[in-house]
């Protein structure tokens, strides 16, 4: 009868003990507590899964680039921080000088806008699925007015596919943004370090010389971040 306690008493606490495990202990790098961005404005702002910005946050300067547009882009998103602007203007000219049309689909995006764009493609195609390329709300680069989503003339017509990226205007990008400040943000063999999928067409302004560093160095923000501790000012 005893044995059967002891028996009893060990399985409910091995059952205890992984419930607590799953429960409390983070899985991968992306299951701990969000931490609210104190400096949205800072060009190096790290914005991810982790660094949440305010629901009121909204860039004060935000402009109009001079450059393509795709066809569904809403007036909102046309918008960019200034000197992520003029940036985009002079990357889009150089790109049509070299032979590659780009056109902007989405700049800035508020923070309600991207809690209904994480909605609706939760309900299309599942958690799951949105989870791997879109961020919930103050998650996402957009509400900084320092991210460009970019695509060719076949993709302004239509939806962002990672096809983008074996495109002669996705390889041009891959191959220059840096030039002009921007980083492909969320490159292919980085998931587990970005949090995301990859996303040929989504570039983040940092200023030409971070840019050029984290191409040089096949790093991506976070790696950056790190490096350089510049956390703090996060
Ligand atoms: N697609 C990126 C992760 C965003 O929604 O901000
Ligand atoms: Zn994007």
């Amino acid at each position: 009868m005893r044995k059967i306690l002891r028996t009893f008493i060990t399985i409910l606490i091995m059952i205890l003990g992984i419930f607590v495990i799953l429960k409390y202990v983070p899985m991968g790098g992306f299951k701990e507590a969000k931490k609210e961005v104190k400096n949205p404005n800072n060009i190096l702002v790290l914005v991810n899964r982790n660094f949440v910005l305010a629901d009121s946050y909204k860039p004060k300067d935000l402009v109009i680039p001079k450059v393509g547009f795709a066809e569904n882009i809403t007036s909102e998103e046309k918008y960019m921080r200034k000197e992520a602007s003029k940036a985009l203007e002079k990357l889009f000219s150089k790109a049509k000088q070299e032979n590659s049309q780009l056109y902007l689909v989405s700049g800035f995006r508020s923070y309600n806008t991207q809690k209904q764009l994480y909605e609706t493609r939760a309900k299309q195609n599942g958690k799951a699925q949105a989870d791997k390329y879109v961020a919930t709300a103050g998650n996402s680069e957009h509400q900084t007015g320092l991210a460009a989503d970019i695509t060719n003339k076949q993709g302004s017509k239509g939806s962002l596919t990672t096809d983008f990226g074996q495109t002669k205007e996705g390889k041009w990008l891959k191959n220059n943004a840096h030039k002009y400040g921007f980083i492909v943000r969320y490159p292919l063999g980085k998931e587990k370090i970005t949090g995301y999928s990859y996303e040929p067409w989504h570039l983040r302004y940092v200023g030409n010389k971070t840019s050029k560093n984290i191409y040089e160095k096949g790093i991506v923000l976070e790696e950056f971040v790190q490096n350089e501790k510049k956390t703090a000012e996060n």
